[in-house]
């Protein structure tokens, strides 16, 4: 059923719907305005390819048959459609150009597949990210539920210029579309436009194909020209308008992407603030399709969230974070972090001007601190890693304390080797462990000591040689300086006398572990 104010019509109710016999996904074009050595439709936007977004909506009416036409940059298009969907069916389109002929040939090939198909087949295109499955739902059911033989999904646009134009008589009925190229100005006026979505039956549509020809502005069999064809021959043809004109917008070069990336991303922000996300500046932060968020998450400024990254209740990620694939628990909070592939336990925190690099796994209560990187290493419950420092192929025991400034001397130049550290361990400042080494649970390690051999638990590591202090060096060696007569100064001054010979050596006492 038309409507001609804007508003979709509400959809039948699910039951009265029959499961499309296929969805046809049209991705033969060559996308060549968007300036790309990738193929258009594997440009991402909001996380997933265009066609990635084009296959969910797909797959949400639950076609028996999903094909998609490929041709541009075939091997390529065809290897990122498998990855996504196994029993994604892909058609090659030959020679002849135009949208009927892509929906022919992917006809032809479904029809050989599984025998003739009857019922809806739904056509749509690779390169229209914001469609959603409910939209393609309430086509289908208007298209069912009023016994069509074409339903086109259609907008209306302030400037339509390019599209094909829905022509209509004046009853409201609609009579065919004309290509943008072909029209008269007259037509060219019209504003409301194909967005190239359609529900066909598919015997009337195996039918007209047979009688569209490449007589047109371009040389193409044009899928637009069923329509009349299948009008003329006595069928219900009806348009659905659609008030949100993203939905039909498709992405020809990087202007366009960038736009329904915006767009896509406000959706995607306001569905979880409605869901219970506090997010404190919507226009900074970008929320990939893919992530999972929880109630009572806070999200500030300059956070991105990418991939299969979770939040859970009560954390806290921003200000300036990215994050992808990185899972948080609850109540941890991440500070101007640069993440991948991490794990950080409840209650844990991070940041600020922490890089966290795949496998890094935190412990509930844990802390990376300002200017860490780490990388495959796991760190207990409890445990702090506070500032300064790299950890990367080692194992952390609960509860223990790394000093500032600390490195595991993970690499001899070939291969990499693992450090593992116990329990309630405390390392002083500027400890290297050269890895393979292992400390023992409660052990401790003095300032800059360079741990080459493991420590027992328990035990006190100590690798710098005692220090030497020779008095009145400077007055010796750098007479007339500013330093040996800030020493003589201060000589007269404090009263202090060393002798030439003195020498302290260093205590424990005076290492900080930088708790
Ligand atoms: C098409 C419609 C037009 C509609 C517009 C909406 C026709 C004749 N015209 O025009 O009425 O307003 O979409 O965006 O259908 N494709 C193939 N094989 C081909 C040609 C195209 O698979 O031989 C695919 C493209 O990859 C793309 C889609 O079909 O996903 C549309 O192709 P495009 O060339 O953009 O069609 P338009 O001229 O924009
Ligand atoms: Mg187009």
């Amino acid at each position: 059923m038309s409507n001609h104010d804007g508003s979709i019509i509400a959809a039948r109710t699910d039951e009265t719907q029959e499961a499309p016999a296929a969805v046809i996904v049209l991705a033969a074009g060559a996308g060549t305005r968007m300036k790309s050595r990738t193929p258009k439709i594997l440009h991402p936007i909001g996380g997933l390819s265009m066609i990635g977004h084009a296959l969910g909506a797909a797959r949400g009416v639950q076609p028996r048959e999903l094909a998609v036409v490929v041709r541009h940059e075939r091997d390529r298009v065809a290897e990122h459609v498998t990855q996504l969907d196994t029993t994604a069916v892909l058609v090659d389109q030959d020679d002849v150009p135009g949208t009927g002929r892509a929906v022919q040939v992917a006809l032809e090939a479904l029809d050989a597949r599984s025998g003739q198909l009857t019922g809806t087949v739904v056509v749509t295109y690779g390169d229209v990210p914001l469609l959603t499955p409910e939209t393609l739902r309430e086509l289908v059911a208007v298209h069912q539920g009023d016994g069509n033989a074409v339903t086109v999904l259609t907008a209306l646009l302030e400037d339509p210029t390019g599209y094909g134009r829905i022509q209509r008589h004046d009853d409201g009925t609609v009579v065919a579309i004309v290509e943008h190229k072909d029209a008269s100005p007259e037509q060219r006026a019209i504003r409301e436009v194909n967005s190239g979505i359609y529900a066909f039956d598919a015997a009337v549509l195996r039918d007209a194909l047979t009688r569209v020809d490449t007589a047109n502005a371009q040389g193409e069999m044009y899928l637009t020209d069923v329509l009349a064809i299948a009008r003329t021959a006595g069928g219900r043809v009806a348009a659905v308008v659609l008030a949100d004109r993203w939905q039909v917008e498709g992405a020809n070069d990087r202007v366009q992407l960038a736009a329904l990336g915006a767009e896509l991303n406000r959706r995607i922000v306001e569905r979880w603030m409605l869901a219970g996300v506090s997010v404190v500046d919507p226009a900074s932060t970008w929320i990939d399709t893919t992530v999972v968020l929880d109630e009572d998450v806070t999200l500030l400024p300059g956070t991105a969230l990418h991939g299969r990254t979770v939040v859970a209740r009560d954390a806290v990620v921003g200000p300036d974070t990215s994050l992808t694939d990185v899972v948080i628990g609850e109540g941890a909070h991440v500070v101007r972090t640069h993440g991948s592939g991490a794990r950080i336990g409840a209650g844990a925190s991070v940041g600020p001007f922490t890089y966290l690099r795949p496998g890094t796994v935190l412990g509930e209560e844990g802390k990376i601190g300002a200017f860490y990187e780490t990388k495959n290493v796991t760190i207990g419950r409890g445990s702090k890693l506070s500032h300064l420092g790299y950890a990367g192929d080692a194992e952390i025991g609960e509860y223990t304390n790394i000093g500032c400034g600390n490195i595991t001397a993970n690499y001899d130049g070939v291969n990499k080797h693992r450090t593992v550290i116990g329990s309630h361990v405390r390392t002083s400042s500027n400890t290297v462990f050269v890895a393979p080494v292992s400390v023992g649970d409660g052990a401790y390690t003095g300032a800059g000591a360079v741990v080459r051999k493991d420590v027992p638990a328990g035990a006190l590591a100590l690798s710098v040689a005692p220090q030497r202090n020779i008095a009145d060096w400077v007055a010796g060696k750098r007479p007339g300086t500013a330093a040996a007569t800030a020493a003589a100064d201060a000589g007269t001054d404090t009263g202090t006398t060393q002798t030439p010979t003195g020498t302290t050596s260093s205590t424990t006492t005076e290492e900080s572990t930088n708790a």
